[in-house]
């Protein structure tokens, strides 16, 4: 951690959770707590609330919580240190400088020279596509069917048809030779010296995921080529690890992201309605790419050029998903070329059937196979089948290999069974592919043992932070080595403490977790809802078998691992001892 824990409270503090998330989802106040529409799931009445007593958001649908940061996290898609650092803004505390080596502070400003000098060249471009000097350009855009507003939402701009005038812009503005062609906005020859890379072109600044401008797309506007041209690398620009879009499309919140080929595809899209769409840049979709998206979403949807390079592109991206543990969808936009010819004529809610109708990627590839073989052909129809076991083996999980074995079989006609030894055949020959890691959904799990004592031992923490009187009648009984989860221990460690000095801060405990994930499962702790009851007796009741079952699961637990360890004999002989005094003991709520 950068911030020094103190710090680090003092601005989730003076941040007051109702007021950040009021700026993002409308809140409607009931009883102690707020309540409004999650904005991390798709819901119709609202399970999200916000607690101001405890500082704290839940949803009950989806099990997303936390603090204002993670919130701030979850939300705008920050790191730790980024949401602290808008927080801290907010609430005007000054943040220490980090301490950086001569070294990566000299890297980090040079980085933000080129970020600088990537800024006024898309406000340059952007000022010439609105003067006279500019008409063509715009005329062009206008032509494309872009609107004034879409044109301004993407930075659209101009690059003149001098060649020089960029350069001699940035020069007087202090910049030197060396950062402009480092940059990538100009050239430089013997023969011409200094050249602009970019004239006579419209021009797509693109941004990363904060919006910072790190480089450009330049189009002819003819049938010239190249048709585009594009920044080179440099230090602040990876083409492998952004995205053209994704800094809108990450806070869309459609519940997917179609992945297209161009940058006009996405402004076409994102005009429409569809936010969520982001492009490669101009070079192949990478694996780097694919973890970024894995960042924001589950569900991806390739929207790729309906001929045959854009057939084999969508092939190599359903691999690369699969990679990351990804499972991709993919659209048909026949008998159109791409998203901006299909929505051009067909309009959004065409488009919007299209994305409905997005086929499995598993099924789109076995159809794309299919085209290989003649199928009136018995041969090429058993080469067909083989193709189609091996592809099937991989799938390293029994049950989806085995839904898809069904699905396969039905849909191409071939006997279940058949096909079912076909690919045992071939997962003995050259074995199944490496299980990949699926990505967790939000989708709650089944109850199992393991689930139900966690459950309580929410229950129980939830239960002290609401009534923090309880805890000098279960500290006998409760310590935090009664956890079975590390994170819980952790949490509980702290709240026993804050227990112990009289005061309870759950907000604070959250923010000892860097990872959404674990401040998500640190807010679970103590949102756990028990069933409504009516009369004290049964809530009493309620208590007591919850402490109960927390101090049982302990004591089986370490009776269980008995060795020769005498102090865990001592803790299991203890535990007993706590256990039947526990069994016989009345706790009181009052
Ligand atoms: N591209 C490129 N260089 C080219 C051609 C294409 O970098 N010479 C990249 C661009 O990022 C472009 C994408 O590939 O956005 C898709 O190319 P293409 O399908 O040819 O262009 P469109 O996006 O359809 O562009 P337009 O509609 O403007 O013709
Ligand atoms: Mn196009």
């Amino acid at each position: 951690m950068y911030y020094p824990d103190e710090l680090i409270e003092e601005i989730r503090a003076k941040n007051d959770i109702v007021d950040v998330i009021s700026g993002y989802v409308r809140l409607q106040k009931k009883g102690s707590n707020h309540f409004g529409l999650c904005p991390f799931h798709n819901e119709k009445s609202p399970s999200f609330s916000v607690s101001q007593p405890k500082q704290m958001y839940y949803c009950f649908g989806c099990g997303a919580g936390g603090n204002v940061i993670t919130f701030l996290m979850e939300y705008e898609n920050y790191t730790f240190q980024e949401a602290v650092k808008v927080l801290a803004d907010r609430a005007g505390i000054a943040l220490p400088e980090m301490e950086y080596s001569e070294e990566m502070r000299k890297a980090e400003s040079h980085r933000s020279r080129l970020l600088q000098i990537n800024k006024e060249a898309a406000t340059y471009f952007y000022y010439q596509l609105r003067q006279p000097q500019g008409q063509l350009g715009y005329e062009y855009l206008k032509e494309r069917k872009l609107s004034e507003e879409t044109m301004k939402h993407f930075g659209l701009g101009y690059a003149n048809k001098y060649s020089d005038d960029l350069t001699k812009y940035l020069k007087a503005k202090g910049y030197s030779e060396g950062l402009i062609r480092e940059a990538g906005l100009a050239n430089a020859d013997e023969k011409h010296g200094m050249y602009d890379k970019f004239w006579n072109r419209v021009m797509f600044p693109i941004q990363d995921i904060n919006h910072r401008v790190i480089g450009f797309g330049g189009r002819v506007m003819g049938d010239a080529k190249p048709k585009y041209l594009n920044s080179p690398e440099t230090p602040v620009f990876d083409k492998s690890r952004n995205l053209y879009g994704l800094n809108f499309a990450r806070t869309s919140r459609k519940g997917n992201i179609i992945l297209c080929e161009g940058y006009m595809d996405v402004i076409a899209m994102h005009q429409a309605g569809f936010t969520q769409a982001v492009a490669s840049l101009g070079t192949a979709f990478t694996s780097g790419q694919a973890n970024l998206l894995h960042r924001y979403t589950d569900a991806v949807l390739l929207c790729y050029d309906s001929d045959g390079a854009g057939v084999n592109a969508a092939l190599r991206a359903i691999s690369i998903l699969r990679e990351v543990g990804m499972t991709g969808k993919v659209m048909n936009l026949e008998p159109y070329k791409d998203p901006d010819e299909f929505i051009k004529n067909l309009g959004a809610e065409e488009f919007q059937k299209r994305i409905d109708a997005a086929e499995n990627s598993f099924f789109f590839e076995i159809r794309i196979l299919q085209k290989e073989f003649d199928l009136s052909d018995p041969e090429e129809k058993t080469k067909f089948h083989r193709a189609i076991a091996k592809k099937l083996c991989e799938f390293s999980e029994e049950v989806e290999r085995e839904n898809y074995i069904e699905a396969v079989a039905s849909k191409y006609h071939i006997g279940f069974d058949n096909l079912r030894r076909l690919v045992q055949t071939y997962a003995a020959q050259t074995g199944l592919a490496k299980p990949v890691e699926r990505p967790k959904s939000g989708v709650q799990k089944k109850n199992t043992p393991e689930e139900g004592i966690k459950r309580t031992q929410k229950l129980l923490l939830t239960w002290l932070v609401e009534q923090p009187q309880l805890y000098p009648k279960i500290k006998k009984y409760i310590s935090p080595q009664d956890f079975t989860e590390e994170l819980y221990v952790k949490v509980a460690e702290k709240l026993f403490a804050d227990l112990e000095k009289g005061t309870v801060n759950p907000a604070a405990i959250i923010s000892m977790f860097e990872d959404p994930q674990e401040q998500n499962e640190a807010a679970a702790l103590f949102n756990t809802k028990l069933m409504e009851m009516e009369t004290k007796q049964e809530k009493e009741k309620a208590f007591h078998d919850i402490v109960y079952a927390v101090k049982r699961n302990s004591y089986l637990y370490d009776s269980g691992r008995l060795g020769s360890d005498v102090a865990a004999l001592q803790r299991v002989i203890e535990g007993k001892r706590q256990l039947e005094e526990l069994g016989k003991a009345h706790i009181s709520l009052d």
